[in-house]
């Protein structure tokens, strides 16, 4: 097969032929329509955002594809099906604490390095070998529609976050950084879970007005100055109510403080989802989070079975795929890809690369 390899650090990706997978019991091999280039990919192949993953690589993780294999065990997929490919692979000898990688991506813990080195090829090639669970039908669609369906590696992150700040249809949301690819995600999904009112915060005025163009008056724009008092009164104000759930999607380039304020605008017994990639320590009073019943809890990525929710609310309308603005290239031209996206990283910006090309 043919597949964009990163063969050092910091080098460009080559394209190169690469023996096809084999296919064993419990895994699945697809045939790659369509799969999403991160704006930050170049800080990965780089190796300046310190990504655990040992090269030669094929990068990617995840995307969209059709069925070209299964093993002797799968009961319901076959080949020919279209399908979105999960990254998130968790080893499968220990269900209480798993070991977790992202295919193509990074294998995150030392621990996990075993799994890295057998699941080790991504999705920017013309196929890719996964394990059976971590393939969900999408139902049909066209070869051209491919490219969008990528969107849900964007989606379901966000969409794993708000289920575990246990969101409800009524409630008020505050995403932090929802002028970033992700936080954007995380208003719409919001939104089609049924929130009220989202509170998106960010400094980029433009990107905030956007997002109340697209999406409607339940999104409500609170521009950040970085000053802790002045936006804590901003996000009171666009609140106007109490704040049931924050999802905090704020890049390593913050500061803790800034998601301190977000956290201490909350109600009784409100929830508080940390997702980003904030290096810091958070100063929080605990007789403050104590009192309040405060639930604070990270979350990494999302669990298998909301992946088939996800594709019946683009199904059912929900989530509108057509609102991204999307561009292709095709294998040959992966650098181009890397480069496009991380000038195009915005919330509702899809770099696709498409192997089938
Ligand atoms: N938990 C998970 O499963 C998971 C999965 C994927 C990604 N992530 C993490 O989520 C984070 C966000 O990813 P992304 O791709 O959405 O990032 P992004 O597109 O760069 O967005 C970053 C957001 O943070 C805001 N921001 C606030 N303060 C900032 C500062 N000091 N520097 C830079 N931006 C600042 C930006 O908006 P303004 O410029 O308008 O303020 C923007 O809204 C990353 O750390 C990523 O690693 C987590």
């Amino acid at each position: 097969m043919k597949a964009a390899v990163l063969n050092a650090f910091g080098s460009p990706l080559a394209i190169e032929t690469l023996p096809d997978p084999l296919l064993g019991t419990g895994e699945v091999i697809v045939d790659v329509v369509a799969a999403g280039v991160a704006g930050y990919t170049a800080g990965v192949l780089s190796g300046a955002r310190n990504y655990m993953l040992e090269v030669p690589i094929v990068p990617g993780p995840g995307g969209i594809g059709r069925v070209r294999a299964v093993g002797p065990d799968a009961t319901k997929l076959k080949p020919g099906d279209w399908v979105y490919c999960d990254s998130t692979i968790r080893s499968r000898d220990d269900a209480i604490n798993p070991d977790t990688i992202l295919l193509g991506w990074t294998a995150r813990t030392p621990a996990a390095m075993k799994l890295h080195r057998f699941y080790h090829h991504g999705s920017f090639a013309e196929q890719v070998l996964l394990p059976t669970e971590n393939v969900t039908p999408i139902g049909a669609i066209t070869p051209a529609e491919a490219g969008r369906w990528t969107a849900l590696g964007r989606l379901l992150v966000p969409y794993g976050g708000l289920l575990a700040g246990d969101l409800k249809a009524g409630e008020t949301v505050l995403v932090s950084g929802a002028t970033g690819g992700f936080g954007g995600a995380g208003v719409a999904v919001a939104l089609a879970m049924g929130a009220a009112r989202v509170i998106a915060t960010g400094r980029n005025r433009k990107a905030l007005d956007a997002l109340v163009a697209r999406h409607g008056a339940r999104v409500v724009p609170a521009a950040m100055s970085g000053v802790g008092a002045e936006d804590s009164k901003r996000i009171a104000d666009c609140a106007a109510g109490p704040i049931d759930v924050v999802l905090d999607f704020l890049p390593r380039e913050a500061k803790a403080a800034q998601v301190e304020t977000a956290i201490k605008s909350v109600r009784h017994g409100s929830r508080v989802v940390l997702m980003g990639g904030v290096r810091g320590d958070l100063a929080l009073d605990y007789n403050w989070i104590m009192h309040n019943n405060v639930v604070l809890r990270g979350q990494w990525m999302y669990g298998r079975a909301v992946v088939p929710r996800m594709v019946q609310m683009v199904r059912a309308g929900l989530i509108d795929l057509s609102a991204f603005e999307m561009s292709e290239f095709a294998l040959a031209d992966a650098n181009a890809a890397v480069a496009h996206a991380a000038e195009h990283a915005g919330p509702n910006q899809l770099t696709v690369l498409r192997p089938d090309r």
